[in-house]
């Protein structure tokens, strides 16, 4: 299968252990090893959020905070660029073009972010469907996708299967109420729809969640395309 994985910045590098950005590369290598082609972008984490963060007070703009956001993930992404082994591309591909390159060379790529205005999450999804992808992962920090937020409602459940459309409806009302998180932002939920890839929502604190999920085996959501 085709693969790409879009691994969140607090999941990759919550602290920047090593140890976590090594096991993260060993759980790709086993899906490349398993004989998938796989492609990658990581996002932005907690560096991202700092330096955003300080560089508002500073008084940066919109697109200044976003330019800080995108190196950000491209440094997280060379974190897992050094981690893996020979069969990377040796820099983070800043285009769909270039990355797809790689993939039909044997490499994995590893993307960060590419534009202002958008998160990993949409660069992952666009790249999904750039290179008609069979199986989009997210791997975020929260077990799926949720009919309430479990933070604030201990009844939260997450959904097992959702179509693209209902992603895109619920991503919309989230999108309304501050502070509800969602794990896939309204951008990546359209790209999806659009694209008609297949897509998994999971928690990817555990690296090996990422192979259980390329073998069909996960607790997260799936997120199918219209029939
Ligand atoms: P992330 O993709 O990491 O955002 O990009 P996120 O979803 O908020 O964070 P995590 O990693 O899932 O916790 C970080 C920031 O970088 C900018 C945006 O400002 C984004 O919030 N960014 C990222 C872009 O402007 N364009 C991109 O293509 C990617």
């Amino acid at each position: 299968m085709k693969v790409v994985v879009s691994i969140g910045g607090s999941v990759l590098a919550p602290d920047l252990s090593a140890d976590r950005v090594a096991a993260y590369a060993a759980a790709l290598e086993s899906v490349d090893g398993a004989g998938h082609e796989l492609g990658v972008v990581v996002g932005g984490g907690r560096t991202a959020r700092e330096y955003i963060g300080t560089a508002r007070e500073l008084g940066a703009n919109e697109i200044e905070l976003d330019q800080l956001g995108i190196a950000a993930t491209r440094l997280n992404a060379r974190l897992l660029i050094a981690a893996l082994e020979d069969n990377t591309a040796p820099t983070p591909p800043e285009r769909y073009e270039e990355a797809l390159g790689a993939m039909r060379r044997g490499e994995i790529p590893v993307m960060g972010g590419t534009e202002a205005g958008h998160t990993t999450d949409a660069v992952a999804t666009a790249l999904a469907e750039y290179v008609e992808a069979d199986l989009l992962v997210y791997a975020t920090s929260v077990p799926g996708v949720y009919d309430a937020d479990p933070a604030e409602d201990p009844d939260a459940t997450a959904y097992e299967r959702l179509t693209a459309d209902e992603l895109v409806a619920l991503v919309g009302e989230r999108d309304l109420e501050a502070g509800i998180n969602v794990p896939v932002d309204l951008l990546a939920a359209k790209l999806l729809q659009r694209a008609g890839v297949r897509a998994v929502v999971i928690d990817g604190t555990d690296p090996e969640a990422v192979p259980r999920a390329v073998r069909g085996d996960h607790d997260g959501t799936d997120v199918v395309p219209e029939e």
